[in-house]
């Protein structure tokens, strides 16, 4: 969800405005998901590099991921969207740790649309994370270390419970990964669209999501 700090400068307002308008557009998009087929959304709020902003901006989108917590989840319960949250949980604030935890809860039994917000999420911080439980399970001796392939790794990362992404969009006209579902995204393919987060609509959504169904993918594979 890129481009809500540019989007606020553009208009000579703070960059929490921003943040606060891309947080409205969030509810559009998870809307459209089922019209446009799909099942698992996942979308990147803050990462594990995000900590390096000033403190204000930290401390306001802390405030606003407890505040979209507050507001939306009657609307996602009735909506038949079930929540989860993937990233390091150890460094948040454990109040909002609660209410992503109760907004699991609430929504467990819903399977509509499966949104997932990644919070002080890094690629690579999920994947040390998980050799460090894997790890244990080894000096445990409840794994044998000869048995460990990539299925094996997979189990122990933050989205063991969700299928490997298809799509992933990056807004704003950046062109990089930044540490996002790195090891799921090994045959995704990528979507840059120049279009800031506060303004990508759900038509922006379903043109790319069209183009996206128009590519024959091959996992590696050669397909007459
Ligand atoms: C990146 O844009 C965006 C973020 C770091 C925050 C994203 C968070 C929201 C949209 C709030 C909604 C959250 C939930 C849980 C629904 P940027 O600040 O890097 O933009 P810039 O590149 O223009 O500076």
């Amino acid at each position: 969800m890129d481009g809500n700090g540019r989007w606020a400068q553009m208009r000579g307002r703070p960059r929490l405005f921003g943040h606060q308008a891309g947080a409205r557009r969030v509810r559009e998009i998870v809307e459209a998901c089922p019209d446009l087929g799909i099942r698992y959304l996942t979308i990147f709020a803050f990462s594990t590099e995000n900590w390096r902003r000033t403190q204000v901006e930290v401390a306001g989108l802390m405030t606003l991921f407890r505040r979209y917590i507050q507001k939306e989840a009657t609307a996602l319960l009735d909506k038949g969207v079930r929540v989860r949250f993937i990233g390091d949980r150890d460094r948040l604030d454990p109040k909002l740790v609660g209410m992503m935890h109760a907004l699991e809860e609430i929504t467990s039994g819903n399977d509509l649309v499966n949104l997932t917000v990644a919070i002080n999420y890094g690629g690579r911080d999920e994947v040390a994370r998980a050799t460090k439980r894997l790890a244990r399970e080894v000096a445990a001796g409840r794994l044998d270390p000869e048995d460990v392939d990539a299925e094996t790794l997979a189990h122990f990362l933050d989205t063991c419970l969700l299928p490997d992404p298809d799509l992933v969009i990056r807004t704003s006209g950046e062109a990089r990964i930044s540490n996002f579902l790195l090891w799921q995204s090994a045959y995704a393919e990528y979507e840059f669209t120049p279009v800031l987060w506060p303004d990508f609509t759900a038509a922006h959504f379903a043109e790319i999501v069209g183009n996206y169904s128009a590519r024959e993918r091959r996992y590696g594979a050669v397909l007459s």
